[in-house]
């Protein structure tokens, strides 16, 4: 059974219940985190705690937690779960109001605060060397200009997301003005001559904890990368593309638009990485 955390309790997730005047639910005011958990460690905890607090200074949300009081009550749910590999969602929404306004609601309105655990399957960087990859598609980038916030409001990125699926795709890498920006749900890295490329962190991407890592390993290990703007050409002529994001670590794009991508397989940067990754995840787990 699936226990979740409620403003302030721990209750069974079918148990669960909120307001239909939650603002999160009128408006998707609110913002979220999704963290990995390995062997019942949260990973990158603190990276994730630190921009769950930048998502809410950016949107006039007041913390609803001090900053020490979030690793216990993540322990407690991870706990509450069973431990193991899991995926934990955690939502903040600007909560409940009397009337349906636009506005923020009165000062003092307590936001809702809400977590939960799902099991997580073993991604693909887990396997280098039997990894398959995934097909994806381009789509247009139809967001906002806060992609930075990791706002609830993800209709664009579901759309696109579904127009994967439904082209029997993985992902879909928005295109805008002529960049690529990121994956509907994940950070994109593109290598080109054996240098690893991703877009600079702005207002166009989510700044992931993922990628961040990515790029620590690179730089730890003398692989040779760069942060700079990845053009549409730049990505459909790219040795290879990786999308990575917390809850699929690192993935091998080996199609893009029905193109095979380095010679249909995992390249050899990304295998070398991935090792890196996995082993920094062991190491840190305890695995
Ligand atoms: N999404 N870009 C977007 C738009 C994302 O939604 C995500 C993650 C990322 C990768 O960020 P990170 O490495 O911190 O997970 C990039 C999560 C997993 C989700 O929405 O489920």
């Amino acid at each position: 059974m699936s226990i979740a955390y409620l403003n302030g309790e721990f209750l069974p997730l079918a148990e669960a219940r909120i307001s239909p005047m939650d603002r999160g639910f009128l408006f998707a005011d609110g913002i979220y985190e999704v963290i990995p958990v390995y062997g019942g460690t949260p990973f990158r905890l603190d990276e994730h705690l630190t921009r769950l607090e930048r998502s809410l200074a950016e949107i006039q949300l007041a913390a609803p937690l001090a900053r020490a009081d979030w690793p216990a009550l993540i322990d407690t749910l991870i706990r509450k779960n069973g431990g193991g590999n899991l995926s934990l969602y955690l939502q903040i929404t600007r909560g409940t109001a009397a009337v349906r306004d636009h506005a923020f609601p009165p000062p003092g309105t307590p936001p809702t605060v809400f977590a939960m655990a799902s099991p997580m399957s073993a991604p693909a960087a887990d396997s280098p060397d039997t990894t398959a990859g995934v097909a994806a598609i381009t789509v247009p980038d139809i967001r906002w200009l806060r992609c930075d916030i990791k706002s609830v409001s993800l209709l664009p990125n579901i759309l696109m997301r579904q127009r994967a699926v439904s082209a029997g795709a993985t992902e879909a890498i928005m295109l805008r003005d002529g960049l690529a920006s990121e994956g509907a749900a994940s950070n994109l890295f593109i290598v080109h001559d054996g240098t690893v490329i991703t877009p600079p962190k702005d207002h166009l991407i989510l700044g992931g904890i993922t990628r961040d890592l990515v790029l620590e390993l690179c730089a730890a290990h003398n692989v040779p990368y760069r942060e700079a703007p990845v053009t549409e050409a730049n990505l459909r002529g790219a040795d290879e593309i990786w999308l990575t994001s917390s809850t699929r670590e690192m993935v091998p794009v080996v199609n893009l638009d029905g193109q095979a991508v380095s010679n249909a397989r995992p390249g050899p940067v990304w295998r070398r990485v991935a090792r890196l990754y996995v082993d920094f995840k062991r190491h840190l787990c305890g695995l």
